[in-house]
């Protein structure tokens, strides 16, 4: 790894990446996170759901919203609203998303199939900016050639600060093998930082990505769902990191390898709830989902995740989840 000391980002990612979701990823060793894509039209008209997505805390530093939208005057004036909010750091803008309702609109990934559109777009947002503005790319739209390369070339020209490259095109979606070797022609032609996206689901692969990419840093998405602990995993495995982890105590160095991820996932589980009480954020259908989340992959979890059909009460939910991954820690598993 050439960057000794490479900044691990959370994904943006819509119906996960909520404000206590971004600071637990923070608290088990993410270094930046940026909000789920917030359509920049339901800014313009005020929609208080798209605000939420885009309000922040003290305990998340730095605030990175991420917007999209495929009309610049409504990007501009996203943007001019997003920094009249002091708690702003960067503007981060979307070119990633392959979802049919917003390429349709001439948004996200559908961009990259119209460089001079989303060059004049960026640049009008540079320009009412009080804020660094940085953007998600994917490869191109996966019809003819890949334009992430011209557009890295020319958003650095702009005065972009920086960029993450998800190693996939728009028509791939999530399908195939991102491609860090595209990525790294990418680190290769601009100056500024690129994190690499796509893929990275532990310490193996993160250090791969790295040495493969020479990119500035590293983006985890779907490895973190429900397993925010992977941060702190990778950064102790790749020795970046000294400190233990809030959840490695006495039980945990007698435990075996299930039973700590068992502890690991109560730990966070738990810190979840709490910072959605903290920070207000206590959307009910989120909850649901992140709870489900914390049950992938563990013995017993598919068995445990229909019992929970009949659940109504979401502070049931989150209760059983928790009780669930405490008596799997020390193996009364249900
Ligand atoms: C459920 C889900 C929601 C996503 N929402 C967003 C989003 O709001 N903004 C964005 O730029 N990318 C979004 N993405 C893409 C991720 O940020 C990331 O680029 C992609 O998952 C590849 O990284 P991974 O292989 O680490 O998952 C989303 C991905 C998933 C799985």
């Amino acid at each position: 790894m050439e960057n000794k000391n490479p900044p691990f980002f959370l994904a943006p990612m819509e119906g996960v990446s909520d404000l206590p979701f971004r600071i637990l990823a923070k608290e088990c060793g993410a270094d930046f996170t940026i909000s789920e894509f917030t359509s920049s039209t339901a800014l313009t008209r005020g929609s208080v759901k798209s605000w939420t997505k885009v309000s922040t805390h003290p305990l998340e530093d730095p605030f990175i919203p991420q917007i999209f939208g495929g009309d610049i005057n409504e990007m501009v004036k996203a943007t001019e609203l997003l920094c009249n909010n002091e708690s702003v750091d960067v503007i981060d803008i979307n070119f990633g998303c392959p979802a049919p309702k917003v390429c349709r609109n001439d948004a996200g990934a559908a961009l990259l199939g119209k460089p001079d559109k989303l060059i004049e777009m960026v640049e009008a947002c540079i320009k009412v900016s009080s804020v660094p503005i940085s953007a998600k790319l994917r490869l191109g739209t996966g019809s003819g050639e890949d334009t992430a390369l011209e557009i890295s070339r020319r958003l650095e020209d702009i005065g972009i600060i920086r960029l993450c490259v998800h190693g996939r095109t728009l028509k791939q979606g999530y399908r195939g093998e991102a491609d860090w070797s595209k990525i790294t022609k990418i680190v290769d032609a601009v100056s500024i930082p690129v994190i690499a996206n796509g893929d990275v689901i532990d310490a193996n692969s993160a250090s791969a990505c790295l040495e493969k990419t020479g990119a500035a840093g590293v983006m985890i998405g779907r490895g973190a769902i429900g397993n925010p602990q992977v941060f702190h995993q990778i950064k102790q495995e790749l020795g970046l990191i000294k400190s233990n982890a809030p959840w490695i105590k006495d039980e945990w160095l007698n435990a075996d390898e299930i039973q700590q991820e068992f502890i690991a996932r109560s730990w966070c589980w738990n810190r979840y709830v709490e910072l959605t009480k903290l920070t207000g954020i206590d959307n009910k259908n989120a909850l649901k989902r992140h709870g489900i989340s914390f049950t992938k992959h563990l013995p017993g979890g598919s068995k445990f995740r229909g019992s929970l059909q009949e659940v109504k009460d979401i502070n049931e939910l989150a209760t059983r989840v928790l009780t669930w991954l405490e008596n799997g820690s020390k193996k009364i598993r249900m």
